[in-house]
This record gives structure tokens, sequence and C-alpha cells, in this order.
């Protein structure tokens, strides 16, 4: 089928882009915007069943941004496949922000078996209200367009899933959505946490050990797909994603230490609360995008500290292990010392505090707004590490984090030497298979953005053999991560 001309847009003009990365960004930014809308219109719906007026502004608002679709596109055709939305045949990359809202609209999907919602030139407000009571009362795809039909809507059209689509093996679909669940709601937890200790509010911590049991349980199950979700950052939430992706990073070490399940757990929760000190700094110190002052930096240089006294008052403090509190003062200080905060008599860091240390700063230099840094891609970052072994980091636990993460760790853009593009989604175990990660190919020989196979650069009967000819750094490449992991 020929793609159909833009509303008025300039044919010239859409020739020109058709196809580009312009047109691509725009649908995309669009799209998203539009799931976010369909997400409140329903929600509100949902909660006014009977009025009109408390979904006018969401209508209309859903209206305008279907009216700029319509400059791109000849309809707003949203559907999904599997764990994804479409917009068209553009796959919306989601991001944390939108996080909620995509799986909700998908779950909306899934349970009233509909396959996509079409809205077309010259939908009106009150077809995009009557569209959304409907929603709410009934069941299926087929009911749903007939009442559609009754009430003379006629520019929204709902399709039921199409069946010939491919998908995804179901069991992998689902443990994928658990470990997604698991990490949001985990930074839900350490928020909550965060939030109460700023107000001074008296906090247990019975929810953060429920949810670090969760990762627990999915480390043991699927450590790939959890090392994963730590490659994506949220910028209005970065000390919430931080916490939880040392978490996962020191859970991983944790595991190939052979922690039992229990051990697990207080390691997680030490890992999760040990940046908890920074609730008492000022957010427009922690997020400023230039250098600290150096009272900005000794106000820094204080979070371990203020997060013994954090930690102490929190409920539960009986049930919480001296060893949780002393990793988190410890996570600054380096294995020999030469960090903060300086100690009058020199002393041997805990495991855990040393494990925490390495998570961290892992975490901090892959990530774009640790003290002013730029983001080092993974592999960048692990090789700077490894400069350091011995003197900031135990060489013994630098050596089982290398062989954790492998030699390009998940989140490595990698270049092949087929012309290839490929994104680490996951290692081997095995230190002689740790140079041949497990890809996605993400770019074809042309250069052509694709969503590709996932290969395992180790398999002997990969045909046709790729080797590894460079990495690439995925932010100055403006490759967006999210889409492979969320
Ligand atoms: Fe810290
Ligand atoms: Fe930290």
């Amino acid at each position: 089928m020929s793609e159909p001309a833009p509303r008025e847009a300039n044919p010239k003009l859409f020739e020109a882009l058709k196809g580009s990365r312009i047109r691509d960004e725009n649908l995309n930014r669009l799209g998203k915007r539009l799931v976010y809308q369909v997400h409140i219109l329903l929600k509100t719906a949902h909660i006014h069943l009977a009025g009109n007026a408390a979904l006018a502004q969401p209508s209309e608002r859903l209206v305008k941004t279907v009216e700029e679709i319509l400059e791109w596109r000849g309809a707003a055709h949203l559907h999904h496949e599997g764990d994804h939305l479409y917009l068209d045949d553009l796959r919306l990359k989601m991001d944390l922000e939108g996080y909620i809202g995509f799986t909700e609209v998908i779950d909306n999907f899934r349970r009233r078996e509909i396959g996509s919602v079409r809205f077309l030139d010259d939908v009106s407000p009150q077809e995009v209200i009557e569209f959304a009571h409907l929603w709410m009362t009934t069941s299926t795809a087929g009911t749903l367009q007939e009442l559609l039909s009754a009430r003379g809507v006629q520019h929204i059209a709902i399709e039921p899933p199409s069946s010939h689509l491919p998908s995804t093996h179901p069991e992998r679909v689902t443990q994928k959505a658990v470990a997604k669940r698991t990490y949001f709601r985990t930074i839900t937890a350490v928020a909550e946490v965060m939030e109460s200790v700023k107000l001074k509010q008296a906090v247990g911590v019975k929810k953060s050990k429920r949810v670090v049991q969760g990762l627990v349980d999915m480390m043991l199950q699927d450590e790939m797909t959890l090392l994963g979700l730590t490659t994506l950052r949220s910028h209005d939430e970065y000390t919430y994603s931080h916490c939880v992706n040392v978490c996962i990073l020191a859970l991983a070490i944790g595991q190939r230490l052979g922690y039992e399940r229990s051990h697990l757990s207080d390691l997680g929760i030490a890992a999760l609360f040990h940046d908890v000190g920074k609730a008492e700094i000022p957010l427009d110190v922690l997020n400023k995008s230039t250098d600290f002052t150096p009272e900005e930096w000794d106000m820094i240089r204080r979070h371990p500290i203020l997060g013994v006294k954090s930690l102490l008052r929190l409920k539960g403090l009986d049930e919480i292990s001296t060893k949780i509190v002393i990793a988190g003062f410890e996570h600054h200080l380096n294995y020999d010392l030469s960090g903060y905060p300086r100690l009058a008599t020199p002393r041997k860091l805990t495991l855990f505090g040393r494990i925490i240390s390495l998570a961290d700063c892992y975490d901090a230099m892959t990530a774009s707004r640790v003290y002013n840094r730029i983001p080092l891609a993974p592999d960048k970052a692990l090789r700077l590490m490894l400069k350091k072994s011995g003197t900031a980091y135990d060489p013994l636990l630098m050596k089982v984090f290398v062989n954790c993460m492998g030699l390009y760790p998940v989140g490595t853009i990698v270049a092949l030497d087929t012309g290839e593009l490929g994104v680490v989604i996951g290692a081997h175990p095995s230190p002689d298979r740790r140079g041949r990660p497990i890809l996605k190919l993400i770019r074809d020989a042309s250069g052509r953005e694709v969503d590709g196979d996932t290969i395992d650069l180790a398999d002997p009967t990969l045909s046709p053999t790729r080797r590894i000819v460079s990495t690439a750094d995925a932010a100055s490449m403006q490759i967006d991560l999210t889409r492979f992991f969320l």
C-alpha cells in the first residue's frame, strides 16, 4: 500500500523528509504524546463514568495531537504488538517517564482484545468522549466498533489484534514484563524512603525489603534482563534509578560470590540505600549542571555520614544489620581509603562496602548526570575502572565484576566486521567467551536502522561469523537504548 500524502503538508518537503530521522523523531514525539493522552482519557473516563465535563480537556488535547499527526500521516493509527506500541509502522520509543502510560494502554488494549485504534481526519472532541465512555463499558473490539457506528462515531475505528503477527516467546515476554514491573516498583519504594527522609518523617523498610526480594528472585532467574534495565536513565528521577541500578549491579556481584538468598537481600538493601544521605542535600545542588563550589563539594562529601544518621532513624532498625549502615558509610572511601570521608584511624572496608563502591562508580560513570560528567560508554567505564584496580577498587572484586559484565557490558554499542552495528544485551559467564557477547543488531551493513536479530557471537554455528572491530558511544551517536531494554 502506498503511503498516504500528508494533509496540508508541502509535498516536496514531505518527500525530502520521508523516511528521514526528522520525520521519525517528530512522529515518535507525537506518538508518545498520543499514548499519554489516550492513557489520561481512559483513566479520566474510568473515574468520571457519568459526566462529560472532566473529559472535555483530555479529548480536545487528543484531537489536537491527532491533527498534528495528520500533518505527517493519513491516519493516526495506534496499535500494539507484543510489548510495543506503534504509530502506523513506527515503533514508539518508550522512555522511563512514559512507562506507566505505555504499559497501561497496552494492558487496556489486551484486556479488551483490541489490536488498534485509528483516529481519522476530522475526528471531533465529542466523538473522542463517546469513544472513551464506550471503551469503559464494552469488552471486545467487535462490540466497541458496533457501538461506535451505532452512535454515529465515524472518525474512530477499532480493529481486533491481527493473529498473523509474529509474537515473541510468551515465557520470555512475561519474564521481561515481571522484571520491568519489579524495577519500577523498586524505584517507587526508594523514592518514598528518600522523600520521607527529606521531610524528616518516620519511614519503614518493609516495602523496600519486599521489592529487593523481588529483584533477588529475578536476578536468580534472569540476570540478563535485569542488567539490561540498568542501562536506562531517567533524567527526572536520576537519584532513584541510580540507587536501583547500584542495587542490581551489587546483586549481580553477590550472586557471583555465591551469596545465599538472605545474604543477597541484605546486600540489596544496603545498595538501595547507599545514597540515602543525598536526600538531605538540596536538589538544585545535586542537579547542578555547572561545577560545584567548594562549599557544595563539602555538602556532597557529607552524604555518607548523613546517610548513617538517616539509616539509623529508619523504622525496623532492629532488622537492619549494622553492615548495611556501615556499607553506606564506606561507599566513597575507596579500597585504599583515598576517598571520603577521611578516617582518623585506617580500617579495612567491609565486603558490602567494597561491592557497593564498585557498583556505584560503574553506574555513576555511565550515567549522564553525576557531578557534571559526560557519560562514558559501558566498556570504556569498565576499562577506566580496571586501571584503578588495587587502588580505588578491590582487585579480586574487580575481576568478579568483569566476569559478570563481560568485556563489552550490557548496553555497549559495537561495530562488527560485517559493517553492522549491534547493542550488547548479554554476556557469557565463562572467561574464554567474555569478548564475544550476545547482541541485538540495530543497523545493517548499509547503515540503515533495523529491528534486527539477536545473535550470539560465541555461537560456533553463527553465519556469517562476525567479529567486533570497535565500540561506539550511544549518546554521541544519538542511539536511544531505552527501546532495546524497555
Ligand atoms: Fe554516594
Ligand atoms: Fe551513589
